[in-house]
């Protein structure tokens, strides 16, 4: 094991300490010391899940990437094992970026990783090399491969940046060979995903660019996911620098599915529609698995590149996974849900039915809590009119609240954290289109100590946001402008 590696190692285990519990949240996964990023490397090995993530453990802001590493029986109690990967070799001495992994036919586990090393171009430019590299492993140990790396700006189509060639997917393709997909840009198109195949996972060799975007969405796509689901075909792609379209898809970087065709025997992708994964503030770069009994499980980095270097140096940690989320396709689009094993967490539940809200904020006896999974259902109410805003608050007291609002006129369900914490002039709403029965719609909160995932119509959209607010503030209220009915179904989440 290099030094550098070995340092990180004994700093985690020393700095992890100084931590509490309660001051991290009580079941998303976070960095174990300083910073995290994009989750790489899930994966179910030798009996566990596997969360590999980018990881700066010296430092809550990014700097060079190693490789976090942490296991799980049920995707929800997680623990970190030391750190998998450190830049350590020439080829990645700026860092191990984003990657994946697969179990080989002996039973080691290889990751394919993007080993990134600063060079001065000869027009005396700064650029990033970014190639691909591969480790093999036990589950705990990971040795870099002596002829790293196995892909690099060589294996590019014509036009193919090499300094924007990263983030490897791979998997193995029903005759037992395997691919990858790699995110790539090309001046002239934009992002790009383009895909490998190999016999042995040392070998690759170039396919074809599975999708090109023609600047579309973005300067350049990161994080690919590639995936069957439900009889069709998934491309998961981040985008950087997108500009706005619609309430689809909002200014920065955002993650964005394709479903389509795929005929795996000529590697043709045929994409029929495109949606955003996450209608929130905080969602980018997922990774998916297959768990053992056929779930599709996303994760995704709960954070926003444009407002993740507003805290302090000091702050111990920073960067939170989403919930796991079961995926599914209905009526064309991608639904998600949180994972049924967050179920387990579930305690003290409290029913509500047929409550009326009309014109002033209420608050239900024992519906409350920092640590919560509430369902509510939202309805007209017969013989009056159509309610014209619906407002859901939660970790709310006299200074902070949370707020959800659902608009039945206009369609729109928005989030909005202006009173979480937040002291920065950043982006604290985001809205989204949804479908709804004359006034009819359902909302999940999933609400965890430093963020809200908002899951509408079991799924069909999403709306995640991290925030900062005060523990003490902890009350849940509703509220209608007109007069609608409420059926409310709230569990506290145990502390894990
Ligand atoms: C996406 C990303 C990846 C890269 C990693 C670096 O969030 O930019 O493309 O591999 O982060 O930390």
């Amino acid at each position: 094991m290099s030094q550098v590696l070995r340092d990180a190692r004994r700093y985690e285990e020393e700095k992890e300490k100084l931590i509490s519990a309660k001051d991290r949240p009580a079941f998303h996964l976070s960095a174990r010391v300083g910073w995290m990023n994009d989750p790489n490397g899930f994966s179910y090995y030798d009996g566990q899940y596997h969360m590999f993530y980018q990881y700066h453990p010296y430092d809550s802001h990014w700097g060079p990437m190693h490789w976090g590493h942490a296991v799980s029986e049920d995707l929800i109690h997680w623990s970190y094992l030391p750190a998998a990967m450190a830049p350590d070799r020439t080829y990645d001495r700026d860092g191990c970026y984003s990657g994946s992994a697969l179990t080989l036919p002996d039973g080691r586990q290889m990751l394919m990783y993007t080993g990134r090393q600063l060079i001065y171009d000869e027009n005396g430019i700064e650029q990033e090399v970014q190639t691909q590299c591969l480790a093999f492993g036990d589950g705990d140990n990971y040795v870099k491969y002596a002829k790293n790396p196995v892909i690099t700006g060589k294996d590019l189509p014509e036009g193919g940046n090499p300094y924007a060639f990263r983030d490897p997917k791979l998997w193995v393709e029903q005759d037992g060979s395997y691919r990858v997909v790699i995110a790539n840009q090309d001046p002239r198109h934009g992002g790009q995903m383009l895909l490998y195949r190999s016999e042995d996972g040392v070998h690759w060799d170039f396919v074809k660019a599975l999708m090109k975007d023609d600047h579309h969405m973005g300067q350049m796509w990161e994080c690919p996911d590639f995936f069957p689901l439900d009889g069709k075909q998934v491309l998961l792609a981040s985008a950087q620098d997108m500009l706005p379209s619609g309430l689809e898809y909002h200014n920065g970087n955002g993650t964005f599915y394709f479903i389509g065709d795929y005929n795996w025997e000529n590697s043709d992708f045929k994409p029929e529609c495109n949606y955003a994964m996450d209608y929130g503030i905080d969602f980018y770069a997922p990774q998916t698995i297959l768990t053992p009994d056929g779930r599709r499980v996303v994760i995704g980095w709960m954070q926003n590149w444009d407002t993740c270097n507003l805290h302090t140096k000091s702050t111990p940690w920073f960067g939170q996974m989403s919930i796991p989320r079961e995926l599914s396709i209905r009526d064309g689009r991608i639904y998600q849900a949180p994972i049924r094993e967050l179920e387990a967490l579930r305690s003290d539940p409290v029913r509500y039915r047929d409550v009326l809200v009309e014109d002033t904020e209420i608050s239900l006896k024992g519906v409350e809590g920092r640590l919560v999974d509430l369902t509510l259902e939202i309805e007209p109410v017969e013989g009056k009119e159509l309610y014209r805003k619906f407002a859901l608050r939660f970790a709310q007291n006299e200074t902070f609240h949370t707020g959800v609002s659902f608009r039945p006129y206009e369609s729109i369900v928005k989030i909005d954290r202006k009173f979480s914490g937040s002291r920065r002039a950043i982006i604290h709403q985001r809205r989204a289109a949804v479908n709804h029965d004359h006034g009819r719609i359902k909302l999940r909160l999933i609400l965890d100590r430093f963020s809200a995932e908002i899951f509408v119509n079991d799924g069909e959209k999403v709306l995640t946001a991290t925030l900062y607010t005060d523990m003490a503030a902890d009350g849940i209220s509703f509220m209608a402008n007109g007069a609608a009915k409420i059926h409310v179904t709230q569990y506290t989440l145990k502390e894990m």
